[in-house]
């Protein structure tokens, strides 16, 4: 099937913001912090962009590559929303990075990256295109309410890119959708119409911690034995498990569930906490780069969100 990866690359704000620093800004400390999510830090934006961030990953990606912007056949941002509404995220890194493909933005929220992967093996899989370039960026400093504790501590911005090639490196896929407007919800911009009716909208970020946890948990080990059983492969011929990176306990209950080794279920949330779509494209940039993933090692991602959405996949590095 489908594809193989030519480049991978991140690409993170200056502010680190800790626990410590957080604490003073609302009623909560490093201890809760960290016991309850494994976060110590995430990086938040200041002076830049959301398109910076991704306009970084993605140049970084395509050197890594070797190829020249202008040989892209399409370009898919998996984001919960850029600088603008329109133009889409990816048209501004297209004009950006000076590609001339078609450019398109999908919403999938944390599970962005693997539904992106999966509209790409479609267009290889038509014909329709030869190299992609996939920019998950996510501004979550924007969508959290900075004075609410439950929520405010456990996101961070970030973006992460790949670019594929035509090739044969992606072995399994399963995305699932289970719409949902209680569990995890952010509200849209609300407008000033003069005619719409209760204007009295939380515009914030919103979950229920308890039910994103169990759905998670249920939902990768669902996931993940399910793309293992459709590429007929066991757990030990897995170098590393790339879960979304929302929350430490989740990952754990995750691993002591599907009987995973340590050294294979990667995290990364103690430093970025959760980014969202690009938690698993930073991860995967991080694990190449420092030489932890291999040419021909096999890789699996999984990740959960909002809709509720799920998606997990196999490929081969
Ligand atoms: N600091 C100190 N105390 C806090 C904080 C805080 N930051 N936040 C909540 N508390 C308090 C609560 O008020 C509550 O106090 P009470 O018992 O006096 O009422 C207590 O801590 C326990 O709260 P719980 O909500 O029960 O804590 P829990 O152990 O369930 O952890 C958490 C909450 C971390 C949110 C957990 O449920 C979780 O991680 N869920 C998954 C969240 C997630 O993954 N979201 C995003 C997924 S989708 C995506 O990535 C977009």
């Amino acid at each position: 099937m489908s594809f193989h990866i030519l480049g991978t690359a991140k690409a993170l704000p200056e502010f680190v913001l800790t626990n410590e620093r957080l604490s003073t800004m609302v009623d909560t400390n490093d201890e809760w912090i960290t016991s309850r999510t494994g976060i110590k830090n995430r990086f938040i934006i200041t002076s830049e962009t959301l398109a910076d961030l991704a306009v970084e990953a993605a140049k970084s990606a395509i050197a890594k590559s070797g190829i020249d912007a202008n040989q892209l056949d399409l370009i898919i941002c998996a984001t919960m929303g850029g600088d603008y509404i329109v133009p889409s995220l990816a048209c501004v890194i297209q004009k950006r990075i000076s590609a001339g493909c078609p450019a398109f933005d999908i919403n999938v929220a944390c599970t962005g990256f693997i539904y992106a992967l999966d509209i790409a093996s479609a267009y290889f899989d038509s014909g329709k295109a030869s190299r992609i370039l996939i920019v998950s960026a996510e501004m979550m400093s924007n969508y959290i309410d900075w004075t609410d504790r439950s929520t405010c501590v456990l996101f961070g911005d970030g973006a992460g890119s790949v670019v594929l090639e035509k090739g044969n490196n992606l072995l399994a896929i399963r995305l699932t959708a289970c719409g949902d407007e209680e569990t995890l919800t952010v509200r849209g911009v609300q407008g000033n119409s003069p005619f719409k009716q209760n204007n009295d909208v939380n515009t914030f970020l919103q979950m229920n911690g308890g039910e994103v946890f169990r759905f998670a948990v249920n939902s990768i080990c669902k996931d993940i034995t399910f793309v293992l059983s459709q590429a007929g492969i066991s757990i030990e011929q897995i170098a590393k498990v790339i879960p979304h990176q929302a929350n430490m306990r989740i990952i754990k209950s995750a691993k002591e569930r599907l009987g995973i080794p340590e050294e294979k279920m990667v995290s990364s949330i103690e430093r970025y906490g959760n980014t969202s779509a690009a938690s698993i494209p930073i991860m995967l940039a991080e694990l190449i780069e420092n030489g932890q993933l291999h040419d021909g090692d096999l890789a699996v991602l999984a990740a959960f969100g909002g809709g509720l959405t799920t998606g997990a996949c196999i490929i081969k590095i």
